[in-house]
Parts: structure tokens; sequence; C-alpha cells
């Protein structure tokens, strides 16, 4: 194909040529994130989730594939694009959750995930929580000068003030010390952060209301998030765990809403879409991984791995 043809076809590819298959819950497109996405209609995903290729990765020589810009400026710029065009597709109600590592340059760290959370604000997305994904397993490095690098962030940024969030959802249970803490009779009201009235003391769990401090269904699992690194799926490196996003997808997409990824990989997010019964809607630019991706989701899905 010439350049010319091969620039017209990224610029516009229509939906139903760019479909590289689909199941009975979604549609793996193949094509370029921004292209595809500007065929999708405003206002119709629930959820937003994935991880951008990393910059300065391999060339895979597929045409239009983002990471390979001359800086972090213009890679940055890549990125934020595909995001904006995401925004109009999201619901006002939506989530979107973005998963980036940092890297060295120079031997200087770059705060490549700051960088990329303050370009996104500057386009209007809403903060709201920056995850720390604590990877339990990290491959041995060679370093001696600095300590190893052994997390990621995960970004979730909304487009409204108000929007859908099921917390009860992902609840964890409370560490026995709290709940020894709240079973012992201190009957002293304290007046603390939560107001005079929302002392624990001297109730048992099943009295406490959604007020409490201490929540009769769990705990707030908090922004800092425990799991181990996949094993490259079928020869895709970047692959994150399933455990990474389930949360993420159970809390902010209600279960008859739809989950997005335009960074599909090998197919992670459409796995635990399913899962967990969502709907899910996939783009990915490089033809090999629609290819694991099919692979994939063709073989009967495993139970969540825990721990
Ligand atoms: C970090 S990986 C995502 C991995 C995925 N979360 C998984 O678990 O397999 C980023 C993906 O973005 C894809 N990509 C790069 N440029 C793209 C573009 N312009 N449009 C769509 N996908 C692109 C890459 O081919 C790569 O598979």
């Amino acid at each position: 194909m010439s350049t010319k043809a091969r620039k017209r076809k990224l610029n516009n590819t229509p939906l139903e040529e760019a479909e590289y298959f689909r199941t009975k819950s979604g549609v793996l497109y193949q094509g370029d994130a921004k292209t595809i996405l500007r065929n999708l209609p405003e206002n119709s995903v629930d959820c937003i989730i994935g991880s951008p290729p990393y910059f300065s990765m391999r060339d895979y020589g597929v045409e239009g594939q983002i990471g390979l810009e001359s800086t972090v400026e213009l890679y940055l710029d890549s990125i934020c694009a595909v995001y904006d065009e995401a925004r109009r597709v999201l619901k006002s109600t939506g989530s979107c959750w973005v998963n980036i590592g940092d890297l060295y340059v120079d031997k200087n760290l770059v705060l490549l995930p700051a960088r990329l959370a303050l370009a996104m604000q500057a386009q209007g997305w809403i903060l709201r929580n920056d995850i720390i994904w604590r990877k339990t397993r990290c491959l041995p490095h060679p370093v001696k000068d600095r300590l190893t690098n052994t997390h990621e962030h995960v970004y979730h940024f909304v487009k409204a003030r108000e929007y859908y969030y099921d917390l009860d959802s992902i609840r964890t249970p409370h560490a026995a010390s709290s709940l020894t803490r709240i079973k012992s009779k201190i009957t002293v009201s304290h007046k603390g952060r939560y107001g005079e009235d929302q002392g624990n003391r001297g109730r048992t769990i099943d009295a406490l209301n959604e007020t409490s401090a201490v929540h009769p269904k769990g705990r707030n699992p908090g922004d800092v998030f425990d799991a181990c690194p996949s094993n490259a799926a079928d020869g895709h490196l970047a692959t994150y765990p399933e455990e990474l996003i389930e949360p993420r997808i159970r809390s902010t997409c209600p279960l008859d809403g739809i989950v997005l990824d335009f960074w599909m990989g090998s197919g992670t997010t459409a796995i635990v879409a399913e899962k967990l019964q969502r709907q899910w809607l996939g783009i990915e630019l490089n033809p090999d991984y629609c290819k694991i991706a099919l692979k994939r989701l063709t073989k009967p899905l495993q139970p969540f791995l825990t721990g």
C-alpha cells in the first residue's frame, strides 16, 4: 500500500472494516485508537480502562504506532489527543482509568505519570485517585546507585463531579484490630473527624451504619494495590494483571454497562469484562496482538487469581 493510501486508511477506517472479531459480549477493532474512537457515538461507554503504549518502545513496524515520538512532550501530546477523543465517547457518569509507569532518560526520572495526569487535568479531566500499583514480584535489576522501581500508577479520571461509583462492590474485610477496637465497649463519646455521633465505641459491627468510620460492609480498600505482574501473554510483553483492573471495572461500570479499552494489546480488559459480565469494546493497532487477544478470548475463562 502506498504511503498516501496508508494515511487515508489510518484517518478514516469505517467501523465495519476495522472489526477483527466479536464475541457475545464485545467487539475488537483493529486500527488506530483515535481514528476508531472518532467513529464511536458520544456518551456511549461507561468505563474506559487501559495502559498506553510505552514511550521509546520497540518499533513493530505498524503504521500509527504511538511510543516512537522523538520527545516525551510529543509522546504525551499523542496520548492526550487520544484521551481527548475518548472523553467524547465516555458517558458523563463514566470513569477513565489509566495505568502508566515511569522511566529514566539519561539517568533522570521522567515523572511521566505525573506529567500525563497534569496534561489530562489541563484538558478538563477531573482526577479522583492516583492508585499505586505495588508490584509484589519484580525482575532483579543491576542498578547500584538507586532503588529499583517497584510500582506503577493507575489514575482515575472522570468527566463530571457526579459519576457512577459502587464502593460497596470493592470493600475489603476490616482488620481484626479494628473489629476488636469497636467491640471493646468504651462508652466515652469522642469528637473526631467524623463528628461526635459517629464514634463506634460500644456498638457491634451489625449496629454500625453507613456513615460510620468503620463501615458495616467492609473497609475502603485505599489507594495502594498489591499485585503480581502478569507473565507475557502469548508473546505480548506488556500485559497487565487481571487483578489490577477487576476492582476498577466492578466499581465504575454498572452490570449493564460497557467497558472500552483502546490499547487492548493481548485482550486482558476484554477477559476481565467478560468474567464480570460487562459488555466491552476494544481497539488494538497491531494485528499480531489482535490475534493473541482472539486466542485468549476463545479459551475457557479462568477464575480470578488471588494473593
Ligand atoms: C501497554 S500495551 C497494552 C497491554 C494490555 N493492557 C494487555 O494487558 O495486553 C499498549 C498497546 O497499545 C497498542 N498501540 C500502540 N499504538 C496504538 C494506536 N495508535 N492505536 C491503538 N493501539 C495502539 C500497542 O500495540 C500495545 O499493544
